[in-house]
């Protein structure tokens, strides 16, 4: 049922919703979940037929435009995309400031913020022209900006991006090609490493893509909005989730110790949870969980990896979950991060580069909210509060 409170905005009644656990904020025609189904459609087509039938650029497309590019239309965005994969030399300086051991996320919502100062042209956001080449040199740009931050941190020289290969054999190319050694890109790896964009390109009003709205609600750059975005979706309860999901799996360490993690999760004296599993929206299994299982099980089969000890504690878990009264009462199922982290550690990415990989892919969801948004007439977003403080009182020196 939608209660629509809009004509009660001005009479002094206003709804109280910590977490906006029943608030909606737009209208939006990109995306529909059915948490209690399992259901997520992106302009109508459900993420597993994505998944398996289109690619990363094409959902790019369809995200942003709202309907499946003829192959002309493909043609020239992917040709377009390519061509903006440079970023301005400058950036490189300003990369040179950070510390090497920074965390990635840090260096990013630096970097995408600062686009709006190294791309000034192009930037008046009324006209769809312009909007258009922010979404397109955000796209193209932010496997860049990724991969410079990881040959930063590793104090490796920046590889420039090839703009033959696809999206997802680009980004690994220049993470793991070297000035010395060619990096021969597995097309297996390439496949999961575009599931991998197309599964988190975008979910509705999530914290980072509400952010990103309320900061465009101001008629702020579109740079600055994603910027917002990325800080967002640094935290462990968002996307930060998948570097967790390792993290745990590796001090779990062998299946014997699974009973304890789980009791763990269960005890309520005890912060910890168990990290993948769960969804705000989500009661049911989500389904872009189901296809990263089956990603993860083709790139660990490739690689002969099919006993990985971190896949069988990570199955175990799952089972386990899966039949305790506490998770079934609660409707924690896996989410999609439960089987990312697995499949880009046996790509070679390291931890740390796990949110920065989610929010490369989260880029086009961001940017086509927002985009929705400004093609649409909106009011800047100013939640109200319901203040718990002292009553009006006088300075001492009034009194
Ligand atoms: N492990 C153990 N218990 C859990 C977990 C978990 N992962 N998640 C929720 N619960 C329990 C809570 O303790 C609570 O129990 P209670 O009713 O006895 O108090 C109940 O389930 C409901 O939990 P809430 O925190 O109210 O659920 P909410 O919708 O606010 O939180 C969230 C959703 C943040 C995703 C949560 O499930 C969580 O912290 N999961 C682990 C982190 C994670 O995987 N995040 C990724 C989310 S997906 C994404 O961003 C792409």
């Amino acid at each position: 049922d939608v209660i629509d409170v809009r004509s009660l905005g001005s009479n002094g009644i206003f709804t109280y919703d910590p977490g906006f656990m029943s608030t909606g904020s737009c209208e939006s025609a990109i995306t529909y979940i059915d948490g209690d189904a399992g259901i997520l459609l992106h302009r109508g087509y459900p993420i597993a037929q994505l998944a398996e039938h289109s690619d990363y650029l094409e959902t790019c497309y369809l995200l942003l435009h709202g309907e499946l590019p003829t192959p002309e239309e493909k043609e020239t965005f992917v040709k377009t995309v390519s061509n903006h994969t440079m970023v301005n030399q400058s950036m490189y300086k300003f990369i040179e400031g950070f510390r090497n051991d920074a965390h990635p996320m840090a260096i990013m919502c630096g970097l995408v913020g600062a686009l709006s100062a190294f791309y000034q042209d192009h930037m008046d956001i009324t006209k769809p022209e312009h909007r258009e080449i922010a979404a397109v040199r955000l796209i193209s740009k932010m496997p860049t900006l990724a991969a410079t931050c990881y040959k930063y941190s590793k104090e490796q020289p920046v590889m420039y991006p090839r703009n033959e290969l696809s999206y997802s054999e680009n980004f690994l190319h220049m993470m793991f090609a070297t000035p010395c050694e060619e990096y021969v890109v597995n097309p297996v790896f390439a496949k999961a490493m575009d599931r991998i964009f197309i599964l988190h390109a975008d979910h509705e009003q999530n914290a980072s893509t509400s952010t990103v709205r309320l900061a465009g609600s101001s008629g702020a750059n579109p740079f600055a909005c994603i910027a917002a975005g990325i800080a967002t979706l640094w935290g462990p309860a968002h996307g930060g989730a998948n570097e967790a999901v390792l993290t745990m799996l590796e001090e779990i360490g062998d299946e014997s110790n699974i009973d304890e993690f789980i009791a763990k999760a269960k005890d309520k004296n005890d912060p910890f949870r168990l990290m993948g599993f769960g969804h705000r929206v989500y009661k049911n299994f989500d389904p872009r969980a189901k296809v990263m299982r089956e990603t993860c099980d083709e790139v660990l089969s490739e690689l002969g990896l099919s006993n990985d000890p971190l896949l069988k504690i990570a199955k175990r878990l799952e089972q386990i979950a899966l039949e305790d009264p506490y998770f079934i009462e609660r409707k924690l199922y896996p989410n999609v991060d439960f089987y990312s982290g697995i499949i880009m550690k046996a790509i070679g990415i390291p931890t740390s580069m796990f949110t920065v990989i989610f929010a490369m892919s989260r880029t086009i969801g961001w940017i086509s909210h927002w985009n929705e948004m400004i093609t649409g007439p909106y009011k800047i977003g100013r939640p109200r509060q319901l203040y718990v403080g002292v009553p009006e009182r006088d300075y001492p020196e009034a009194k």
